[in-house]
């Protein structure tokens, strides 16, 4: 039954003792900042469809961003040789990737004459410069030092940047755990420049192989590795969703960012990120 208020019209004071004034409380939309989120979209065609495009960038930036909070704390639980909650944290951004894998879904009701009406407010703007995602890529051991050169122009993001580029990866931690257990790592992969491109190693593969041979004797490596493999899986098909989608809106057009489009996205589809891993599973 209606109260009185809600008969004259007035604002009620409480509904199902839910709390309604918050002129001097911290509300929801105050703790998560909706008024900047919901106000950062600005379409700049008249095209409806535009909004879906900015949103599904926008949306996609943020899971990126949670996942970098999550690998940075992964990768110093490995220096601590603490993995039970890196394992949490590696699993968690697995489950962000497959969530943006499934997010392609929606972006692909985008139609290419949809796109079309779009691109040309576009610019050379492209995922192409997105630094989360770069350093994401860094993160996970696909360093590239040329790529930093995209974002000279914003000083802070070129030092985020180029500090992720030097500092070791992921993968390097794990490396650098396994030989702190007593496998036995070449000096050279264990010292060798961060900022380079990683080569498959021998005795990275043979210390992965002992493990997967006795996991009862090495669980928590075992389980690091599997952890590792889950989430290299789930971002791959994030790379082949990415350049599927995007074949089927933009056919073989060259990128906004100024690539040739779908075959430099195709390319992208040849990283591993960690080759002793899949490797050695031909060994077993
Ligand atoms: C209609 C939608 C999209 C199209 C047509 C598209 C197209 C492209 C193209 C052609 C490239 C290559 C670089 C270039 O020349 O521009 C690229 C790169 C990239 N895009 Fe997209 N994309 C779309 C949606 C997205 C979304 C939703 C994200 C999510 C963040 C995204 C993230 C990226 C990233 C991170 C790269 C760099 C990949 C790398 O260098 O390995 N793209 N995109």
């Amino acid at each position: 039954m209606s109260n009185n208020n809600e008969q004259s019209g007035k604002c009620p004071m409480s509904w199902h003792g839910a709390k309604m004034d918050f002129s001097a409380a911290m509300s929801y939309g105050d703790y998560l900042g909706l008024d900047q989120i919901l106000s950062a979209q600005h379409p700049r065609s008249p095209n409806h469809n535009e909004m879906l495009f900015i949103i599904q960038h926008q949306t996609s930036e943020l899971w990126i961003k949670l996942m970098l909070h999550e690998l940075h704390a992964v990768r110093n639980q490995l220096r601590l040789g603490d993995l039970p909650p890196a394992f949490k944290m590696l699993s968690r951004v697995a489950r962000i990737m497959d969530q943006l894998v499934h997010a392609w879904d929606v972006l692909a009701t985008m139609t290419p004459s949809e796109y079309s009406a779009i691109r040309p407010y576009l610019g050379a703007s492209s995922g192409f410069q997105s630094h989360q995602y770069r350093e994401l890529e860094f993160l996970l051991g696909n360093k590239n030092a040329a790529l930093l050169s995209v974002h000279e122009s914003h000083a802070d993001i070129h030092q985020k940047l180029s500090d992720t580029l030097q500092t070791p990866s992921i993968y390097d931690e794990a490396i650098m755990l396994m030989a702190r257990s007593g496998f036995a790592i070449d000096q050279e992969r264990l010292e060798r420049d961060w900022t380079q491109p990683v080569a498959a190693n021998a005795s990275v593969k043979a210390a992965w192989l002992k493990v997967y041979q006795a996991p009862e004797q090495h669980w928590d490596l075992y389980e690091l590795a599997e952890k590792l493999v889950d989430m290299e899986t789930a971002f791959r098909i994030w790379r082949f969703r990415h350049v599927t989608t995007v074949e089927r809106i933009i056919g073989y057009k060259t990128g906004t960012g100024g690539t040739a489009g779908v075959s430099y996205l195709r390319k992208m589809l040849d990283v591993v990120l960690f080759a002793e891993l899949f490797d050695l599973r031909t060994d077993l």
